[in-house]
Parts: structure tokens; C-alpha cells; sequence
């Protein structure tokens, strides 16, 4: 069962407010919003690149974008120069309501410099802090755009809020991956793992001894990510902390984000390490534990800053939407207590 999303006043606007809702933050709306510094927008970091020793497994290109701190990536078989494309930024600037293509294009270039043939766009899940550029590179190099198939449950649960109808969402995504299904990348086998609790859609990609994680963890000394959205469950992510965890101890594991202090941007751990160190759910830490620190911590999180744009154009594989007018426009939930 969902949580019930206060039935908020729909109001189009080409600009966006600066944030809004997961479940509890749906009653503080106003109160999140006005809290939020302004931000600057820019800039995707230069890439790293994440080789492997293992024959089965891909190399990964890694670029981290520092408005939503997003890492994406580009995921090689080195072997017949195919590749992935995981969780990629569309830059948004609420400000001004300017979308942007800076990061997708440099991605484009590091494509073309290097000779790739990219197979898929793949998303981890419906991510609520940035937009996709999925339909971007599905439109300027024909490839399929592939999630989880319980993303059909978010976009039920979304659909009426922004007033999607179930057109809406055809011809967004191509590919609507099963549990466990199992696909190729060059030379490389993949698989797609159910790791629910951030959000009830949530897969990871298992490419060789390597795992792109999206927010089903983060770095050690990072932990978890909220389990507050709509679908999420603080239990539901430990259980898929401890599948990651359960994984051979040298398989590489990538976030979706990072958000550290006092060191710079990593996106890489280990199976072991976070075993190890993970200071939400590593070993020692009983889920009863998680459960009481992950609610605890989630009660006071501020709202996502881009929650409205980001849910408007992910659960549409990153089809920007369009006003009853046809002009592309979001439309923002408003929570008021006075009748104005
Ligand atoms: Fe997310």
C-alpha cells in the first residue's frame, strides 16, 4: 500500500518551484521550498576510469555531476567496444526553468572520441533529485531506453498527481526488465536485480563481478539513502543492502550519488568493504537498528530540490511533459492551508 499523497492544488508553470514531496514532505511543502539555498548549475566533473582485472567484467567510465551530485556512467566491454549508458543527467535549472544538454553532450563527445557503440540507456529506477537525458541519447543515437518494470507501479502512483493519462506514457520506455533477467553487453552477461526500499521500482544492473547500485547504497561512510518516497520501506532497503552485501566480497559496487565530507567524490566500493564499513548497514548492524535510524533520519530530510521536474520527467523515461496548451511546462503540487 502506498502512502496517500495529500490532494495538492495542480498549478502549471514553465518555471518550477524549487522542490516538493516525498510522502511525509508533501505536508511542508512551503515551509521545504523557501528553506533551499539557491544553487549554482553547471558542470559535469571529468571522467574517471574504472578498469577491471577480470575478463567478464566492464570497464567504467564514471562523470560526476555536481548540481545533483549524480554519478553517471558509461559501462565498456573493452572487448568489442559496447556499451551502457546508467543513470544520466539532464541539467535543469529551476531558476530560470532552462534545460540543458552540457552533460549529456560531453558524454556524447567521451562516446565519439572513443569509438563507442552505445546499446542501452538504462535507468536504476524513477530518481527523484535530477531528470534524465534518456530520451536525449534515444534521440541523437537510436538506443533503447530500459528500468525495472515496476515502474509501472510509480507511474500509477504518480499519474494522477501531475495528471498524466495512461497515454502519456507510452513510447517512453523501451525495454521493461524482469526480475533477474538476463541480457548481454558485448561479450558481457548481465543481470537485473529487484533492490527495493528507495523507491518500490528500484533494480540494480549486475554486468560481470560488477554492480551498479543506483541509491540502493551508497558509499560507506555515506550508507543508505532515504527510504521516504512513495513504495519506499526502510526494511525493503536493508534486505537489499544485505543482497549487495551477500555478493562475492571483491565484486565492484557503484553508486548512484555520493555526498561526502572531508574527501572528495567516489563512486566505487567493494562488496568486502562495505561489509566491512558501511555505517548503516555493514556488520553488527541489525535491521531493527536500520529501521529505527533510517525512519528517525527521514523524518527530518529536507525535500529533494528538483522532486516535481525529476518525477514529471523520469517516470516518462525523460519525456519533458506539456501544458493544455502544448507548451512544455511542470506542474507543481501546492499545499495551503488558507483559501486564497
Ligand atoms: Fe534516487
Amino acid at each position: 500500500m502506498y502512502p496517500k499523497f495529500p490532494l495538492p492544488l495542480l498549478v502549471s508553470s514553465a518555471k518550477c518551484f524549487r522542490s516538493c514531496v516525498p510522502v511525509r514532505a508533501f505536508q511542508h511543502l512551503s515551509r521545504s521550498s523557501l528553506r533551499i539555498p539557491t544553487r549554482r548549475y553547471a558542470s559535469v566533473a571529468a571522467p574517471q576510469c574504472h578498469s577491471s582485472q577480470s575478463s567478464d567484467s566492464p570497464t567504467v567510465h564514471s562523470f560526476f555531476e555536481e548540481n545533483t551530485s549524480t554519478w553517471q556512467y558509461v559501462v565498456l566491454d573493452p572487448a568489442t567496444r559496447e556499451a551502457a549508458l546508467i543513470d544520466t543527467v539532464l541539467d535543469y535549472d529551476p531558476s530560470s526553468g532552462t534545460i540543458s544538454t552540457t552533460s549529456a553532450d560531453r558524454i556524447l563527445s567521451f562516446i565519439e572520441t572513443h569509438g563507442l557503440k552505445i546499446k542501452y540507456v538504462l535507468e536504476t529506477h524513477a530518481h527523484a533529485d535530477h531528470l534524465t537525458a534518456a530520451q536525449y541519447y534515444k534521440k541523437k543515437i537510436q538506443v533503447p531506453v530500459g528500468i525495472g518494470r515496476r515502474i509501472s507501479t510509480v507511474q500509477e502512483t504518480f499519474a494522477p498527481i501531475y495528471g498524466f493519462s495512461p497515454s502519456s506514457f507510452v513510447d517512453t520506455f523501451d525495454l521493461l526488465f524482469r526480475d533477474d533477467e538476463e541480457f548481454s553487453l558485448g561479450n558481457l552477461s548481465c543481470r537485473v536485480i529487484h533492490l527495493p526500499g528507495h523507491t518500490p521500482d528500484h533494480v540494480g544492473y549486475v554486468i560481470g563481478q560488477t554492480v551498479f547500485t543506483g541509491d540502493s547504497i551508497f558509499m560507506p561512510d555515506c550508507g543508505s539513502a532515504r527510504s521516504d518516497f512513495p513504495g519506499g520501506d526502510a526494511k525493503a532497503l536493508y534486505s537489499s543492502m544485505q543482497r549487495l552485501m551477500a555478493l562475492p566480497e571483491s565484486f565492484r559496487l557503484f553508486v548512484g550519488h555520493d555526498y561526502p565530507i572531508g574527501r572528495d567524490q567516489l563512486c566505487m566500493s567493494t562488496v568486502g568493504h562495505q561489509t566491512d564499513s558501511n555505517k548503516h548497514g555493514g556488520k553488527g548492524i541489525s535491521e531493527s537498528e536500520f529501521i529505527a535510524f533510517r525512519n528517525a533520519r527521514d523524518a527530518v530530510l529536507g525535500t529533494p530540490h528538483l522532486l516535481h521536474p525529476s518525477l514529471q520527467t523520469n517516470i516518462r523515461g525523460g519525456r519533458l511533459p506539456r501544458d493544455t496548451m502544448g507548451r512544455l511546462a511542470f506542474k507543481i503540487p501546492i499545499i495551503t492551508s488558507v483559501e486564497l
